[in-house]
């Protein structure tokens, strides 16, 4: 296990740790990793059982509220996001000022931000409900805001969202009926969706989760804090892998190059080329869930009567990976996206869509985060320290 160096408090003594790669910047009782063995619990909740037995919505309740919800307080918590789901009409205009090709998470971020602007009424941090109903507003609203930042990119028009439908179900109404025929949704789907969204519901103190925690410490609203968590999530490092893979698989496969050619590339540091959805700042072991993904992914393509050959090439990449040297050294192994993009492409969405949908499921972790953080006594506003390197002093050399 980890252990704990005392917290500094004399302000003469400053710790250098970039990328805090020692330094805890949270106590939190929400997510548990251990990275060596490749355990992920959520509130105490193994993830293998959570992603096997729960819903999207279960753990949402779970992560944000603490323990499982009871069937009256889940069928509450259900209701209560479904009858939110609507957005004000100007939120709509809003979209119209993008380019038409914009990326849905810079489109999303945007969204999400402008929020707080419709929502003035819920923003105050320290006001209980206010922050409540900032909860539900986010949990219905953002799927629907992700979704229209698809339908902007491919000129469909907006549908309504539909509350005889759940999170899940809404979202993917939204995403893939059109107007002029009613919209079948395909169970094998939701559930799979669902399954994934549980998967990334929250994972500590990562770049995003930090990033909501960091604005929140300064008392800026939710919308805002959650609005900087997308941003710091749509980097190629963090969330935005789970597209950089799907482009690296399309890649190998265009260019006919064989697996094992790419992976000499890779090992190859002067090509500056990366194993995207390998490697991962915690776990020094198997993601448990990729393992998850890997197993699924395989049932569910096969469901959904896709035959995608990117399926035999990264499952090459890994078998390649897991047996070789540079891999085994570095203890690089699959992350989370490296077969999130499969299953996801496979359900009909875009390599753009994919980094979205992670939002989509990281919101319950972040507004969480948001909540521990805020309500928390040893909370201090995040004021990294430095070391400065620049020149010393030095005098404006003439008068104009
Ligand atoms: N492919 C090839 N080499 C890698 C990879 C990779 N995917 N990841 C790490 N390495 C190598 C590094 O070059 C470094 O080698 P060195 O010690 O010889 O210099 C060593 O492994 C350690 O890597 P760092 O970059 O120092 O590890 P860090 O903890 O800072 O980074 C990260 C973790 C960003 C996830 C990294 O592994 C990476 O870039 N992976 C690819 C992108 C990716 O999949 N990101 C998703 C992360 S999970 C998530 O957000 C859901």
């Amino acid at each position: 296990g980890l252990s704990i160096a005392k917290v500094l408090r004399d302000t003469d003594t400053v710790t250098y740790d970039p990328g805090f790669m020692n330094t805890a910047n949270a106590r939190s009782a929400i997510t548990y990793i251990d990275g060596d063995n490749g355990i992920l619990r959520y509130r105490g909740y193994p993830i293998d059982e959570l992603a096997q037995k729960s819903s999207f919505l279960e753990v949402a309740y779970l992560l944000i509220y603490g323990e499982l919800p009871t069937s009256d307080e889940l069928a509450a918590w259900d209701q209560n996001i479904r009858s939110h789901t609507m957005l004000h009409e100007d939120i709509k205009a809003f979209f119209d000022g993008f380019p038409r090709n914009a990326h849905p998470m810079a489109v999303l971020s945007s969204a999400v931000s402008a929020l707080s602007t419709f929502y003035e009424d819920s923003l105050d941090p320290f006001d209980e409900e206010q922050v409540h109903i900032s909860t539900i507003r986010l949990m219905s609203k953002v799927p629907v805001l992700a979704a229209y930042a698809y339908k902007k990119s491919i000129g469909q028009p907006f549908l309504y969202p539909d509350n005889s439908l759940n999170l899940t179900e809404n979202f993917l109404r939204l995403t893939f009926g059109v107007p002029t025929s009613p919209f079948e949704l395909d169970q094998d789907m939701v559930d799979a969706l669902d399954m994934l969204l549980i998967l990334h519901a929250d994972h500590e103190q990562n770049c995003s989760t930090s990033t909501v925690r960091l604005v929140g410490s300064s008392h800026a609203n939710i919308f805002g804090s959650i609005s900087a968590g997308i941003n710091a999530l749509f980097g190629p490092l963090h969330g935005g892998a789970n597209e950089a893979v799907l482009n690296m698989l399309d890649q190998i496969q265009d260019e006919g190059v064989s697996p094992e050619d790419f992976m000499d590339k890779v090992k190859n540091k002067e090509s500056g080329i990366r194993l995207m959805g390998f490697g991962h700042r915690v776990y020094k072991n198997y993601d448990p869930r990729a393992r998850i993904v890997k197993s699924t992914a395989e049932k569910i393509l096969n469901k959904l009567g896709s035959n995608d050959p990117r399926l035999e090439i990264a499952m090459r990449l890994e078998e390649r990976a897991l047996n070789d040297d540079y891999f085994i050294e570095r203890k690089l192994y699959p992350n989370v996206d490296f077969y999130t993009g499969l299953i996801y492409s496979a359900m009909g969405f875009p390599p753009r869509m994919f980094t979205p949908l992670f939002a989509l499921g990281r919101l319950p972790g972040w507004i969480a985060q948001w909540r521990e953080m805020i309500t928390d006594q040893e909370t201090k506003i995040g004021r990294p320290r430095q070391v400065y390197v620049g020149e010393d002093l030095r005098h404006y050399p003439n008068a104009k």
